[in-house]
């Protein structure tokens, strides 16, 4: 066997000591794919009084990125600090000091990867990043590699574990939201700002990393529309159930009409469907290729071993030389990558409305009028007698409408007198399946 591989790690939090743990009690495993033994020299984090529960001898624990970037025995960075600062300045300093990288963070990719992807081509190294989105899910060498004979269609995904941890255990627990987020921050799911899982933002981080992958375009993260799951309460699940369908915050990006339509929303999933049946931290991603047709992946999505799995899969890529080869062709994140015009793309698909109204005559024909006259046509609709002082909901699933429609009537229907509070409108993902088309730019 030729000679053991040294890597640096950075960062020792819930992922860093997982895969510290991985590569020493897999060791033998992991040899005999990498070809060599993989040790690591050093780790780097930023509070040295911690109490660290890492098979590491407290002498290869350090504060300094230089202890790593300067140190010539170590060839491999794994860079396991969350955020853009000083995560991207971490970057740089591995690459510039020759090191290929092996990075979980995505916002810093999502950020910044079209500099560091041209600083690591310009070093001549490579930058691996599996556990960057879906967790343990192999859907980076998916989509990049096993799937590259494909013109993929669409891509429809549960991307964040910790939102649908709390959603699936509300739903399931009639738990409360703020006493579920907490425990996914215990359990090591969520980032270090959770904001960053609830308000949709790590998602769409993600699709945009997986739609560069899968269509060839630099959609920057800002432009894909974006809406958290903050405003999901019981009674928006408890009306979904009784339509038959579950909610679940999902990424998706297709071609619609020659275009490239992206969001991520809370959404309506039928019950009993793979997404819907998607629970706990686990991920999942449904993809359409021209040629493979529909495919399913599902997984833990976040949590130290299943990430770590993944981290080390990309430690071993990088050995073997894998990772360089597959960076060198396939042009990942070229700033001269084309850019999509996403805006204004619409999906086609029904939406599920909960107006919260008063309970008297005529109400229900005004709100019918208004989204008739913008050409929506109602589905069914649900009105509880509450037998309370107040508002109601009424609940409208709609026809297929589309969004800048369904937008308008509402922004009417909030200024009707009998309207009394917000609206909530949720996109309905049926078993849709876009026509293949040619994007255009
Ligand atoms: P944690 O917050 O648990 O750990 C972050 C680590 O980074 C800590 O060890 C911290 O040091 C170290 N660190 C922070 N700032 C510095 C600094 N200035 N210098 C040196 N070290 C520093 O994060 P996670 O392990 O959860 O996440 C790491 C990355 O992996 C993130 O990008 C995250 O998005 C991504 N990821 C996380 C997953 C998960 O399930 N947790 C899943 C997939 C991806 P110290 O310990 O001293 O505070
Ligand atoms: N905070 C992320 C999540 C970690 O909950 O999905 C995995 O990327």
């Amino acid at each position: 066997m030729s000679e053991p591989v040294r890597v640096g790690v950075i960062g020792l939090g819930t992922v860093g000591s997982g895969v510290v743990r991985l590569l020493a009690e897999s060791a033998d495993q992991i040899a005999r794919h990498a070809g060599r033994r993989i040790l690591v020299e050093r780790a780097v984090v930023k509070d040295l009084t911690k109490p660290r529960h890492v098979p590491l001898a407290s002498d290869r624990i350090s504060g300094e990125i230089t202890d790593i970037a300067g140190d010539d025995s170590i060839s491999v960075g794994v860079l396991l600090v969350g955020g853009l600062e000083p995560a991207r300045s971490m970057a740089v300093a591995l690459l510039e000091s020759g090191k290929d990288v092996v990075t979980a963070n995505k916002a810093l990719l999502a950020e910044h990867g079209p500099e560091l992807f041209a600083l690591a081509r310009a070093k001549g190294r490579s930058i691996a990043f599996e556990a960057a989105v879906a967790g343990g899910i192999p859907i980076v060498a998916a989509i990049g590699e096993c799937l590259a004979a494909n013109r993929i269609e669409s891509i429809r995904g549960i991307l964040n574990g910790t939102s649908n941890f709390i959603l699936s255990t509300m739903e399931e627990e009639g738990a409360d939201y703020a006493a579920v987020l907490k425990l996914a921050q215990q359990k090591g799911f969520a980032e270090a700002d959770p904001a960053m899982d609830v308000d949709g933002t790590d998602a769409t981080q993600k699709l945009a990393i997986l739609a560069h992958l899968a269509f060839g375009v630099w959609v920057p993260w800002r432009d894909i529309p974006q809406t958290g799951i903050e405003a999901i309460d019981q009674e928006l699940m408890a009306f979904a159930a009784e339509f038959g369908y579950r909610i679940r915050l999902v990424a998706v990006a297709a071609r619609v009409n020659g275009r490239l339509a992206m969001r991520v929303s809370p959404t309506l999933v039928k019950a009993g469907t793979p997404l819907a049946e998607t629970r706990e931290a686990y991920n999942a991603v449904s993809i359409v290729g021209d040629a493979v047709g529909r495919m399913f992946f599902h997984g833990l999505g976040a949590g130290q071993m299943p990430t770590a799995s993944a981290v080390v899969a990309d430690i071993i890529d990088t050995v073997v030389g894998r990772a360089a080869i597959t960076f060198r062709t396939t042009g990942l994140l070229d700033p001269d990558s084309p850019a999509a015009r996403i805006a204004g793309v619409e999906m086609p698909e029904r939406h599920f409305l909960r107006i919260p109204v008063l309970d008297r005559p005529g109400v229900m024909a005004e709100i019918s009028g208004t989204l008739g006259r913008h050409g929506i046509s109602i589905a069914s609709l649900i009105q509880h007698e509450t037998g309370m002082p107040g508002p109601v909901p009424m609940v409208i699933m709609t026809h297929h409408a589309s969004p800048a429609a369904v937008a308008g009537a509402l922004t009417e229907i909030a200024v009707c007198d009998a309207v009394q509070g917000t609206s909530a409108c949720l996109p309905v993902l049926d078993d849709w399946q876009p026509a293949a088309e040619h994007l255009e730019g």
